[in-house]
């Protein structure tokens, strides 16, 4: 039988899956995490866990490289690709949302210049309220951008609020909740609902377990 392959971000969720995942008895060889290893295969074959971009996540699952994925909410939005969400994990929770100085988003707004990471989101947030934008696509360091003048407002998730207070910048509108997700191939899905579920419900047990022990990543 070919593993379960689960796509995760390289990093905090991929050493949280992998440690969910072990805790449900799904055992992985004793290495320590190595950045360059891009596979990783569970003792019993079971499971593969491919580490990748975040921003990629949803392409490996929708071509059926992955058979599952974990994402944030955002990069789902982001994509729009045509997987199925099937669980929120709830940890990673943050907001997506407009920011700016204070004042720069007027209730009258009719046309903004906007940075953001999530151009799609961003473009259909402001459609939907009719006001015209100047989108800059950026990859990163996004508060930056009212600073130095490259946009008047952001689009970006918020976590701790610290990068906006730190930069002088303040909440404007909140567009959605996120948190990490996960998603599913629809043929997996459908071929091998069991296993899915299976691996579901390991990594639900474990973050619940952790929640129960208050345990914070
Ligand atoms: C994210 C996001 C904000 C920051 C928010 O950036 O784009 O900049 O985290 O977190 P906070 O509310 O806890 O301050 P990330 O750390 O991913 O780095 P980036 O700027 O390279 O995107």
């Amino acid at each position: 039988m070919e593993p379960m392959k689960l796509a995760v971000a390289k990093g905090r969720i991929a050493e949280k899956a992998r440690a969910l995942l072990s805790e449900g008895g799904i055992a992985f060889p004793d290495t320590l995490y190595d950045e360059r290893k891009l596979v990783i295969t569970s003792i019993d074959g079971s499971f593969q866990l491919l580490f990748v971009k975040a921003a990629d996540v949803p392409t490996y699952v929708e071509k059926g490289a992955a058979d599952i994925g974990i994402v944030g909410k955002d990069t789902i939005m982001e994509d729009g690709k045509d997987v199925y969400e099937l669980q929120d994990l709830g940890f990673g929770k943050c907001q997506l949302v407009v920011a700016g100085f204070p004042g720069s988003f007027p209730d009258d707004a009719k046309y903004l210049t906007v940075a953001t990471k999530y151009p799609a989101i961003t473009k259909e947030y402001f459609d939907k309220a009719g006001i015209r934008t100047d989108i800059s696509r950026l990859n990163g360091s996004i508060e930056l951008a009212p600073i130095v003048g490259l946009s008047e407002v952001i689009v970006d998730i918020v976590e701790t609020g610290s990068t906006l207070r730190d930069n002088g910048l303040v909440v404007l509108k909140e567009i959605a909740k996120v948190s990490t997700r996960v998603i599913a191939n629809k043929a997996s899905y459908a071929t091998r609902t069991e296993e899915v579920q299976t691996c579901i419900e390991l990594l639900k047990k474990g973050v619940k377990e952790r929640r129960e022990d208050s345990y914070q990543t």
